[in-house]
């Protein structure tokens, strides 16, 4: 695959993921999950959504959860660096031909919401209503003691497409997984703007779709105390996955799916990335190490199931990446 040459000066200055939309249900049931057995505090509830929000976040929200009739997402939430940066966005969309619109979004300033050339929904802004951080609010801890959201993984059906497009917006790749070979194809991407492993990351298959959230948890031990919660409280079959350790990223995990099917990632463990020299590193598709140094193989449901975006039609992907799978 071509590695992208990483771009220092983007059209327009994204910092980091930020939130994301779901659709959802049953909000109830789903408040008690994900502030229930996850520990995520909600910061506000309205007639038709919950947000919620990580325990050092000072943001109003990283989860919305919409009343919805069926289970979707409506949008990937990212942070820009000023509100020139949302005037240089719109321009820039405008340019690319991609459909974008200013819109008006609870608790948040100016809102950019834009389609991504590979039909991704993005909802960009700068200024959102701030609150206080609950770090060291320590007696509202509960669950795995989220503290903020880290990243998206979608399924991409062009990846390569993905990961160009993203380069061009100044996101750095740190690690990649491609076939064997002198023509070999890339079948995942890991891609930074904060200076972690990933803000998102893209894997080859049906799309787009959301494959995973994932908030961050101070520890590995939290991340086993989970366990022990969801399996004492009625939610052991919405443990998909983990724990256990990725060879990619090196993020000690536990996928978790809610009661309308969308996947949550416990993480915690990379390291950092924000040398202007730092290389990205290559996998081979066939080496078993980098879904997982240590732990159960993925089950199928983990490579083949995802949400779908609001409105957006699913593609297939270029090709069917030859991926070891758990029967
Ligand atoms: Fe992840």
């Amino acid at each position: 695959m071509p590695v992208p040459k990483h771009i220092f000066a983007p059209p327009f200055n994204i910092i980091r993921s930020s939130h994301v939309t779901l659709g959802i249900t049953d909000l109830g049931r789903s408040r008690a999950f994900y502030e229930g057995a996850l520990g995520l505090q909600v910061e506000d509830a309205t007639g038709d959504a919950l947000y919620l929000r990580g325990l050092e976040e000072r943001q109003h929200h990283s989860l919305v959860l919409h009343r919805s009739a069926v289970p979707s997402v409506r949008h990937l939430g990212f942070k820009v660096a000023s509100e020139e940066d949302l005037d240089r966005a719109a321009h820039h969309f405008k340019t690319l031909g991609t459909e974008h619109a200013f819109v008006e979004a609870p608790f948040q300033g100016r809102t950019l919401r834009a389609l991504d050339p590979c039909g991704l929904p993005l909802e960009l802004y700068f200024r959102m209503e701030q609150r206080p951080s609950l770090l060291r609010q320590y007696g509202r801890y509960r669950g795995v003691q989220p503290q903020r959201l880290d990243h998206f993984n979608v399924f991409a059906p062009e990846v390569q497409r993905s990961v160009d497009f993203y380069a061009s917006l100044g996101f750095r790749l740190t690690e990649y997984a491609e076939e064997d070979g002198a023509d070999g194809r890339i079948a995942a991407a890991w891609m930074h703007r904060k200076g972690n492993v990933h803000d998102i990351a893209f894997t080859n298959g049906p799309g787009p779709r959301l494959h995973h959230l994932a908030y961050w948890a101070p520890t590995a031990l939290n991340i086993i105390h989970l366990c022990d919660v969801m399996a004492s409280t009625g939610y052991l079959a919405n443990m998909e996955r983990g724990p256990g350790r990725h060879g990619i990223s090196n993020a000690f995990f536990l996928y978790v799916r809610c009661p309308d099917g969308h996947r949550t990632e416990i993480y915690t463990s990379d390291y950092q990335t924000m040398d202007t020299d730092h290389e990205p590193l290559r996998w081979s598709l066939r080496d078993p190490r980098r879904q997982t140094l240590w732990g159960q193989p993925a089950p199928r449901s983990w490579f083949e199931e995802g949400s779908l975006f609001d409105g957006v039609a699913l593609r297939d992907a270029l090709f069917k990446a030859d991926v070891l799978v758990a029967s």
